[in-house]
């Protein structure tokens, strides 16, 4: 059957287990606030709202930059139980990444929304949310979410985007990778070595591997977690039902842009921390247009998503603009456009498509 609601009345300590370097746990408390009101059944009509397009993070405006500045400064500001805080948007993420809660009905086996076919639509909820409480807190239903587009090898997407780097603005964190602020490209696959052309050579060989080479959904979106599924052993170096963009640029990506000074590559590199960044959210903007593209865009035989009922019944909790919980399923997930967003077309996506290893 399909994953279900948890029950948010019964949390644990969330443990996060360092994958590199000498062995760290830490132990977070990532329980969620219970709002007193009702659940929403979350329904396309009652989510209306005006269309986004979402931007590149290295192209938008100094305007742009200074709303989603703001945006961001009065989520900062709300009290650290307010459900559409920072605080409890990144413990959403650690909530459901490192076992605070079990599956439904299913006390023995923990919920994880890594590590399989849950991966993009979970994302893709979480910055729905994200995106439509941030809009809401600086009163404009059109703000969107940019990405960080750093699989463009040509236009400048592939380094750190500015806007994230200004220290003291509410969307820098000082826990990131000093070594890899800009000029340095970004690595899409961890430990690649060589010269800027070398690099540029294996980062799209890397997209390409990922999107392209992986020509169907068990391949590219990840293997079928229903309940009783117990993946509580996997980890971003072995995570068996993980599909190729889940485990190959997306992972690389964290490990890129946390801190290798900490123990476990705080905040990017590690499930309990990485949405305390808001790069995070621009990261899985960009994951999300990657999934689109998969499916849309590439050459060759039409892509899809998973059919069986148990991926597309499964649910999850997550909280709106207004703080209550909402709840919704994968199924309603599954066309971007649906829930009112886009992103632009990108020349330099011609680059790894075309690439031949
Ligand atoms: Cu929930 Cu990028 O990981």
């Amino acid at each position: 059957s399909p994953i279900g609601l948890p029950n948010l009345r019964q949390c644990e300590l969330a443990t996060d287990n360092s994958v590199v370097g000498p062995p760290t746990t830490i132990h977070v408390n990532c329980c969620l606030p219970i709002p007193s009101g009702d659940v929403i059944d979350f329904s396309f009509k009652k989510y209306k709202a005006p269309k986004r397009v979402r931007q590149a993070a290295h192209k938008v405006s100094a305007d742009y930059i200074a709303k989603y500045t703001r945006a961001y400064d009065l989520m900062r500001s709300l009290p650290e139980d307010d459900p559409r805080s920072l605080s409890v948007q990144s413990k959403l993420h650690c909530a459901f990444c490192n076992g605070a809660y079990k599956q439904a009905g299913n006390d023995s086996v923990i919920l994880q929304v890594h590590f399989s076919w849950l991966f993009l639509p979970w994302h893709r909820w979480y910055l729905y949310f994200h995106e439509r409480i941030l809009g809401s807190l600086i009163g404009d239903p059109t703000f969107s979410l940019v990405f960080w587009n750093w699989d463009d090898q040509r236009d400048g997407g592939n380094v750190m985007p500015a806007m994230f780097l200004q220290n003291g603005s509410s969307l820098y964190d000082e826990k990131r990778n000093q070594n890899n602020l800009p000029p340095t490209l970004v690595k899409l696959v961890p430990g690649i070595t060589g010269n800027n052309t070398e690099i540029i050579n294996q980062n799209l060989n890397a997209v390409y591997q990922d999107l392209v080479t992986a020509s169907n959904a068990e391949l590219f979106m990840g293997g079928a977690y229903r309940t009783g599924v117990d993946i509580a052993n996997s980890t971003v170096l072995d995570a068996p039902l993980g599909g190729s963009i889940e485990n190959g640029i997306h992972n690389a990506m964290h490990f890129w842009t946390g801190d290798p000074t900490l123990p476990l590559f705080q905040d990017m590199g590690t499930f309990t921390t990485a949405s305390r960044d808001p790069i995070f959210y621009a990261h899985h903007s960009n994951v999300d247009r990657l999934w689109d593209k998969w499916l849309y865009d590439l050459p060759g035989r039409r892509r899809r998503n998973h059919k069986d009922p148990d991926f597309l019944d499964a649910e999850f909790y997550f909280y709106d603009e207004t703080g209550s919980l909402v709840r919704v399923n994968v199924r309603d997930a599954l066309k971007s456009e649906k829930l009112g967003y886009s992103y632009p077309e990108v020349a330099a996506d011609d680059l790894w498509v075309n690439y031949s290893p």
